[in-house]
C-alpha cells in the first residue's frame, strides 16, 4: 500500500521528471492576496506568475500545497467530520505552466500519471470539458476516452476562478467511479452529488483575466493551473473513498483514541475524525504565526480550536488532549513539512494554554446549553440571546453552539445572534464616545461595524497585499482620494505596526493600481488600523486592492531600538533593585528613551555597569521569543506586567536572553520576560551595540534614560573621538591626556570666573570708570543713583548693599547695562523701609526704560528693561517718588 507520503513524493518526483521545479508549500497567510483568509489552493503563491506581474527563473513548476478552507469564502468547517471528504486542512497536489507547456500536454501528463504510475483503471474514470471547449474534447478522445465518458458541462463547474477577480479559465476535471454500490450519478447527472463519481483531479487552463469591473480579457500567455487533494487520492489508491480511512488519518484517530481511552472504530468515531482534522489545521496555523485571538484568522483558529476541545470532552476527556497529539503529527507530516517539527513546542504550549483556559468555561457553557435546550420545542431555534450569551460569557463561538446544537436536531436563531452582538458594539461606542476621545473616532466605529478589525501581519512580515476597506478625509469617510489629499485608510490587513506600548507607527508606501500614497504614520482606533498618509501619485480607491510595504530600515532600527529597551529594563532591575519599573518609554527610529521609577541619579559606574550588561546579552546573541498566554500564566512565569495596565484575555509574551537561575521562563532561565505586543528583533545580536546618553529626571521619584542602538550608537562614539581628537589637537596633548588637562581647564575656569566678578563688582564700586556717583539729598532722604555698564544683573544686590552701608540712610537707584540686557536694582536701608519701598522706586524706573514690572521686598528690589538710554528719565523718577 502506498502511504501518503509515498503519494505525495509519486506526484512530485514525476512532474520533476518532466522539468518542472520543486516549490515548497507557501504559508497558509497568503503574502500576494488581499482578500484571501487563507491559501486555499496551490495556484495561490503563483497568482502573478499567470498575469505576468511576476517573473521567476522556471515556467513550470510543481507544489504539495497546504490549504485551510474554515472561514471566509471557502468554509468548509461545518461539514467536518460528518462527511468522507470535509477537511478544514488539505494538501493540494500540483503542476503548473507559466506560458509553457498548455492543453496538448497538460491532459497527457494528468493522464498518464493517473493511469500509469498511480495504476488507476482508466474503466474506472470519467472526464468533463467546459462546454465550448472542442479541443480538450478532442484531446481526451484521442487518448483513448471513450466519447460517452467526455462530458461537457455549461456551468461555472468548469470554469474555474480563484477569486471575484484575476486570473480564470475553463477546466477540464478527472473522476472517478466508486461502483454502483455507492449511490450517486456522474457529473451533470441530477444524482452528481451523491458519493459514487467523485472528482479527483482538477486541471484548469489559466486564459483568462477577470477584473472588478466585470470585464474579462485574454491573457498574453496561455497557462496551465491543476489541483488534486492528496486525502482523495490517497483514500481511492487505498482502496477507500473515505479520506478518514486512508494511512495518515488513521494514525491520527488512534492517537487521539489512545490520549482518550475511547475505541477508535466505534459509536465515537466522529469525535476522532473532528480531532484528528483540527489537529491538522491548527498545528499548522500555529506554525505559520496565527495566534488564537478574537478577530480575524486568529478567530478562526480559536473557533477551530475550541471545536476539537468540545469533542474532546464529548469523549469524556478530562484532561488537555490536543496537545497531546502533536507528536503523533509531526511523525506523520514533518518530514514533508519541516516548519512543523521545528514549531512543534510552540504548537504544543499553545494547543493546551488555549485547551486550559477553555476548560474553565466549557463546563459552564454546555450546562447552560442543556438547560436552554431542554426547554426547546422540537425542531426550534436556540435564542440568538442565549447563543449570544454564551459566546461573550463562557466563549462559545457561535459555530461550536451550532455544532453541539446539530446532533440533538436544533438550529441556532442566528438574526438574534447577530443583533445581540451589535447591541454590544453600540454599548462599548457608547462608552467611547462618551470617553472625550476625538470626535472623528466614531467614523472608525462604523468601519469597524462594516469590515471588523484589522489584521496584523506585521510580526511576521513587511509587505503584503489588502484590500483599501475606508478612505476618511477630514473626518468623514469618502470613496476615492486624489493626489495631494491627506487621508487616513483603513485595509483589512496590514503590516504597518501602530503606534502603541511607546513603539511608534510605521511609515511606508501603499500603492494601488491607480496611485501611491506615502504613509507618514500609523494609529489604532477601536481595532481599526488607521495609515495617515498622503497621497502622492493618482488616486485610491475604497475596495480597490492594495500593495503594502512599510519602511524597512526605519522598522529595524525600531525593533532593535525596542528590543534594547527589554534588555535595559532587566539590567536597570539587576543593578538598581527590583523596585526599578516601568513609567513610560519611548521606541522611535532614532533612538529609544525609558523612564523608570527609581529615586536617585545613577552614579557613572551603575549607568556603566547597566550599559554592559544589556551589551552582553546583544551578544550572548539569543533567539527572541513570542508566546501567547493567558495574563495569570504569564505572570506565573515571571513576566513584568505594566502595574495598572488592562490586559485582554490573552497577551504576547516577549522573552530574551538566557540567564541561569533567573527562575523566569519555562526553563526558569530566561533573562527578559515582558508582556509586550510591540516587534522585535529575531536575534539579539541584530540590535547590533547600545549606549546610553546618561540619565536625568524625568519626574519625581522617576528616572529617564536616553540611549542608542546599531549604527547609531556607531555615529555617537565616533563623533565623541572627534570631540575628543579636536580637543587633543587644541591641546596639542596626546588623546589620552585630555580628560585630566579638562579636569585642570574646569579647575581653572572656576578660579577665573569668580575672580571676574569680584573684578566686576570693585569696578562698579569705583565708578564703573566713571566718577564716583554724586550723594543728593531729597526732602532729608540722602540717594544715590548710577548707571554700571558692564555689570551683570545678579551682582546688583552685592553693590546696593555696599552704598547701603557706605550710606547709612537713604536710597539708592542702580542701572545695569550688560551684554544688551538691562538690569534695575533699588535698595532702601532699614530705617526708611517703612515709609519708602524699594519696589516702588524699581517699578518707576523700568517702566520708564521700557520694562514691565520688578520685585522684591521694600529693602531691596530688582527689575528687567530693555534700553538703558531713558536712565535720566528713569533716576527722575525715582527722584519724584523719594520726594513725594
Ligand atoms: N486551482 C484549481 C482548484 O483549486 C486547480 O481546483
Amino acid at each position: 500500500m502506498q502511504s501518503l507520503n509515498d503519494i505525495r513524493s509519486t506526484f512530485l518526483n514525476y512532474f520533476e521528471k518532466q522539468g518542472h521545479a520543486a516549490v515548497p508549500s507557501s504559508p497558509l497567510v497568503p503574502r500576494n492576496d488581499p482578500t484571501l483568509m487563507f491559501v486555499n489552493s496551490g495556484m495561490v503563491q503563483f497568482k502573478n506568475l499567470f498575469t505576468g506581474l511576476e517573473k521567476r527563473d522556471y515556467a513550470r513548476a510543481t507544489s504539495a500545497q497546504k490549504c485551510v478552507r474554515a472561514g471566509g469564502k471557502h468554509n468548509d468547517l461545518d461539514n467536518v467530520g460528518y462527511t468522507a471528504r470535509h477537511h478544514t486542512f488539505f494538501e493540494m497536489l500540483g503542476n503548473f505552466s507559466f506560458g509553457d507547456y498548455f492543453k496538448e500536454e497538460a491532459i497527457p501528463f494528468a493522464w498518464n500519471l493517473i493511469t500509469g504510475e498511480f495504476g488507476i483503471p482508466k474503466d474506472r474514470l470519467y472526464v468533463t470539458v467546459y462546454h465550448t471547449d472542442d479541443q480538450a474534447f478532442d484531446i481526451w478522445k484521442k487518448i483513448g476516452v471513450p466519447e460517452e465518458r467526455i462530458i461537457r458541462i455549461a456551468t461555472s463547474d468548469n470554469f474555474w476562478q480563484m477569486g471575484p477577480t484575476g486570473p480564470c479559465g475553463p477546466c477540464t476535471e478527472i473522476f472517478y467511479d466508486h461502483g454502483d454500490h455507492i449511490w450517486g450519478g456522474p457529473p451533470g447527472s441530477p444524482e452528481e452529488d451523491g458519493d459514487r463519481f467523485i472528482e479527483i483531479w482538477n486541471i484548469v487552463f489559466m486564459q483568462n483575466e477577470q477584473f472588478e469591473d466585470g470585464s474579462m480579457v485574454d491573457l498574453d500567455m496561455q497557462s496551465i493551473d491543476t489541483g488534486m487533494g492528496l486525502e482523495r487520492i490517497g483514500a481511492l489508491l487505498q482502496g477507500s473513498h473515505d479520506n478518514y480511512d486512508t494511512d495518515l488519518f488513521k494514525s491520527l484517530i488512534e492517537a487521539s483514541a489512545q490520549a482518550t481511552g475511547v475505541d477508535p472504530y466505534g459509536d465515537e468515531n466522529v469525535h476522532h475524525r473532528v480531532i484528528a482534522d483540527h489537529l491538522r489545521s491548527t498545528s499548522f496555523l500555529i506554525a505559520d504565526g496565527v495566534m488564537p485571538s478574537n478577530d480575524g484568522r486568529g478567530y478562526v483558529l480559536r473557533r477551530i480550536m475550541r471545536r476539537a476541545m468540545r469533542h474532546a470532552h464529548l469523549l469524556g476527556a478530562k484532561d488537555p488532549v490536543m496537545h497531546q497529539l502533536v507528536p503523533a503529527l509531526v511523525r506523520q507530516m514533518g518530514a514533508a513539512y519541516p516548519e512543523l517539527g521545528q514549531a512543534q513546542a510552540m504548537i504544543t504550549e499553545t494547543l493546551e494554554a488555549e485547551e486550559k483556559r477553555f476548560k474553565q468555561t466549557l463546563e459552564r457553557g454546555l450546562k447552560l446549553l442543556d438547560e436552554e435546550v431542554g426547554g426547546l420545542r422540537d425542531g426550534a431555534d436556540l435564542s440568538g440571546a442565549a447563543a449570544f450569551k454564551l459566546y461573550d460569557t463562557y466563549g462559545f463561538p457561535l459555530d461550536l453552539t451550532q455544532d453541539a446544537l446539530r446532533e440533538k436536531g436544533f438550529g441556532v436563531d442566528t438574526d438574534g445572534f447577530d443583533a445581540a452582538m451589535a447591541e454590544q458594539k453600540a454599548k462599548a461606542r457608547a462608552a467611547w464616545s462618551g470617553s472625550g476621545e476625538a470626535a472623528d473616532a466614531t467614523v472608525w466605529f462604523d468601519v469597524a461595524d462594516a469590515n471588523g478589525a484589522t489584521d496584523f501581519l506585521g510580526y511576521d512580515t513587511e509587505t503584503a497585499e489588502a484590500q483599501i476597506t475606508a478612505l476618511v478625509v477630514e473626518g468623514a469617510e469618502t470613496t476615492a482620494a486624489e493626489a495631494g489629499t491627506t487621508v487616513h485608510i483603513a485595509l483589512n490587513q496590514t503590516p504597518f505596526y501602530a503606534e502603541s506600548g511607546g513603539q511608534v507607527g510605521d511609515t511606508g508606501l501603499i500603492r494601488t493600481e491607480n496611485g501611491e500614497a506615502r504613509v507618514v504614520d500609523t494609529r489604532k482606533t477601536a481595532g481599526v488600523f488607521v495609515h495617515i498618509a498622503e497621497v502622492t501619485k493618482g488616486s485610491l480607491s475604497k475596495g480597490e486592492a492594495a500593495v503594502l510595504e512599510v519602511d524597512h530600515t526605519r522598522r529595524q532600527t525600531i525593533r532593535a531600538n525596542h528590543s534594547a529597551t527589554h534588555l535595559l529594563h532587566e539590567a536597570l532591575r539587576e543593578t538598581l533593585g527590583e523596585h526599578v519599573a516601568q513609567r513610560g518609554s519611548l521606541n522611535a527610529p532614532d533612538r529609544l528613551r525609558f523612564d523608570f521609577s527609581h529615586t536617585k541619579a545613577l552614579s557613572s559606574d551603575e549607568l556603566r555597569q547597566v550599559e554592559a550588561d544589556v551589551n552582553a546579552y546583544i551578544r550572548q546573541n539569543s533567539t527572541v521569543e513570542t508566546r501567547i498566554m493567558t495574563p495569570d500564566d504569564a505572570r506565573a512565569l515571571g513576566a513584568q506586567a505594566l502595574f495598572g495596565e488592562k490586559y485582554g484575555d490573552e497577551v504576547r509574551v516577549v522573552s530574551m536572553g538566557k540567564h541561569a537561575g533567573s527562575g523566569k521562563g519555562v526553563g526558569g532561565d530566561t533573562y527578559s520576560l515582558e508582556l509586550c505586543g510591540g516587534t522585535h528583533v529575531r536575534q539579539t545580536g541584530d540590535i547590533g551595540a547600545f549606549v546610553t546618553l546618561g540619565d536625568s529626571a524625568s519626574s519625581a521619584g522617576v528616572r529617564r534614560i536616553e540611549a542608542l542602538t546599531g549604527q547609531a550608537a556607531m555615529d555617537h562614539l565616533r563623533a565623541q573621538d572627534q570631540l575628543l581628537a579636536e580637543a587633543a589637537a587644541e591641546l596639542k596633548a596626546p588623546t589620552q591626556d585630555v580628560p585630566a588637562r579638562l579636569k585642570l581647564l574646569l579647575e581653572e575656569r572656576k578660579a577665573l570666573t569668580s575672580e571676574v566678578a569680584q573684578l566686576r563688582r570693585d569696578l562698579a564700586m569705583s565708578g564703573g570708570g566713571q566718577s564716583a556717583p554724586d550723594v543728593q539729598d531729597i526732602n532729608g532722604t540722602a540717594f544715590i543713583a548710577q548707571v554700571v555698564s558692564g555689570v551683570m544683573g545678579k551682582d546688583l544686590p552685592a553693590l546696593i548693599d555696599e552704598h547701603k552701608q557706605r550710606l547709612g540712610s537713604g536710597a539708592v537707584l542702580l542701572i545695569a547695562d550688560a551684554d544688551g540686557k538691562v538690569a534695575v536694582a533699588a535698595g532702601v536701608t532699614q530705617d526708611k523701609a517703612d515709609s519708602l519701598s524699594a519696589v516702588d522706586l524699581v517699578k518707576a524706573a523700568v517702566a520708564e526704560l521700557g520694562g514691565k514690572g520688578g520685585g522684591g521686598r521694600a529693602d531691596l528690589a530688582q527689575g528687567g528693561a530693555k534700553d538703558a538710554s531713558n536712565a535720566d528719565a528713569a533716576i527722575a523718577a525715582a527722584q519724584a517718588i523719594i520726594g513725594g
